[in-house]
């Protein structure tokens, strides 16, 4: 698509984008909510859960409360997880610790990730935590072994929270049988919902001004077809939202409408 939208409503840069900084993330209530959970979780070195739909926010809502937590004090292992084995899991979590060492052992490679936890809590005196984002991609043998990871002095000492997200069928498979010791530790969760409209017009303006817009470029009946449309997820109102603007500046409107959004809305799946 032509980039000459941008000069025709004077935007700074591209808008709409997936990589925003951790300064430029709208700190919406869910955030927030979900900041208060995982910080209660880590206090009491349990399990905390993030799910939500597809594209609703999920991973920068992690992204603002790890990236708020102070380096000096926090030790933060994130990883996405995938579809494999509980040793690709370990593997990937040795990795992201930045330790040199493959081996197909789950009892050394488990003995290798509570070391240096162990190490970073009362050695260095940090405070360790596991994030696993795409949890829900997660095979259920994972889950019903993942919880061994968390325990220190026969459970006694919590010196790994973990923070799970995923997609909401996370939940549903924390609540099969095998899934339960992890279940158990589950002290907090939040569901990432669709917004409603005046927190979709909110989020619209937010990242117009982050691409250097002052003024809303939507009409209000484009608002509501951008909400509609994405049934209020912010990934699907980013696609929307850039699609009815470049549509806007084709036909030289300096206003965003409805009609916009519905052609916007014919390239999307
Ligand atoms: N709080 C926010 N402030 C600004 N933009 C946001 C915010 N939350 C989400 N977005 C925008 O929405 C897009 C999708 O969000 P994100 O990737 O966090 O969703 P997700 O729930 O993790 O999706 P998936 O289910 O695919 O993992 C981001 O790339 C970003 O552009
Ligand atoms: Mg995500």
């Amino acid at each position: 698509m032509s980039e000459t939208y941008r000069t025709f409503f004077g935007m700074q840069r591209e808008p709409f984008t997936a990589d925003i900084s951790l300064r430029e993330i709208l700190v919406t209530p869910t955030i927030k909510a979900i900041t208060e959970r995982i910080q209660y979780a880590i206090r009491l070195g349990a399990v905390a859960l993030v799910t939500g739909e597809i594209g609703s926010g999920k991973s920068t809502a992690l992204r603002h409360v790890i990236g708020n937590l102070h380096p000096s004090k926090y030790r933060v292992i994130y990883v996405t997880a995938t579809s494999g084995s509980i040793l690709e899991l370990y593997r990937q979590v040795i990795n992201e610790m930045g330790i040199d060492i493959t081996s197909n052992s789950r009892a050394l490679l488990t003995k290798t990730i509570k070391q240096e936890v162990l190490e970073l809590s009362q050695g260095k005196k940090m405070k360790v935590v596991l994030v696993i984002d795409e949890a829900s991609l997660l095979r259920l043998t994972v889950f019903a072994e993942l919880h061994t990871l968390t325990q220190f002095e026969n459970d006694s000492k919590p010196f790994l929270p973990l923070i799970l997200a995923g997609q909401n069928n996370l939940v549903e498979n924390l609540r099969f049988r095998d899934s339960l010791p992890l279940a158990s530790r589950v002290v907090a969760k939040k569901h990432l919902q669709g917004v409603d409209r005046e927190a979709m017009e909110t989020y619209l303006d937010h990242h117009l001004n982050l691409a250097g817009v002052k003024i809303s470029l939507f009409e209000e009946g484009a608002v509501t077809a951008v909400h509609q449309g994405a049934g209020g997820l912010f990934r699907k109102a980013n696609h929307l939202a850039r699609g009815s603007i470049i549509a806007a500046a084709k036909s030289e409107k300096t206003m965003v409408t409805a009609e916009h959004v519905r052609l916007a809305a014919t390239e999307l799946l």
